[in-house]
């Protein structure tokens, strides 16, 4: 089904300037970006954005890392857009990440991994949401 996605080219990426080489990927994949925006974070954004995980012992690496620098946040539609950008990212840790994925290819570590994306269709809904307002996404 169609579906959409959404995507964030973290600070280390952003720093590395490899913005367009991951937008690429998504492209050449055949995701469509119908949104997309940089944004500097704040704690409140950013700690918001990763609710989920306020209990976790990385949360606060997590927050400092994401408010570190500017991120791109874009939506992603296409066939299967959830699990075809999960696959193009590679595993979180990017020293188990597959050859040849975003993270592989450009990841550091665990907290610095270049890329983030929407892990289901119901957090897919609410972090398209958290970012962008309808008249934002433009589909084609
Ligand atoms: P992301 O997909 O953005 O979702 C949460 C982020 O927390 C994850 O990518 C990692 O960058 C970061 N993180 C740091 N430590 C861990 C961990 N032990 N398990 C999962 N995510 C972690």
């Amino acid at each position: 089904a169609v579906e959409r996605t959404l995507s964030i080219i973290k600070p280390d990426a952003v720093g590395k300037n490899v913005i367009g080489e991951i937008v690429t990927r998504f492209e050449k994949a055949g995701l469509n970006v119908v949104a997309m925006k940089m944004l500097h974070l704040d704690d409140d954004k950013a700690g918001g954005f990763y609710a989920e995980h306020k209990e976790r012992p990385f949360f606060g690496d997590l927050v400092s890392f994401m408010t570190s620098g500017p991120v791109v946040v874009q939506v992603l539609e296409g066939e299967d857009a959830i699990a075809k950008n999960r696959e193009l990212m590679g595993a979180t840790n990017p020293q188990e990440a597959a050859a040849g994925t975003i993270r592989a290819d450009f990841a550091q570590s665990i907290d610095a991994n270049a890329v983030h994306g929407s892990d289901s269709a119901e957090s897919a809904a609410r972090e398209v949401d958290y970012f962008f307002a309808a008249d934002e996404i433009c589909p084609r």
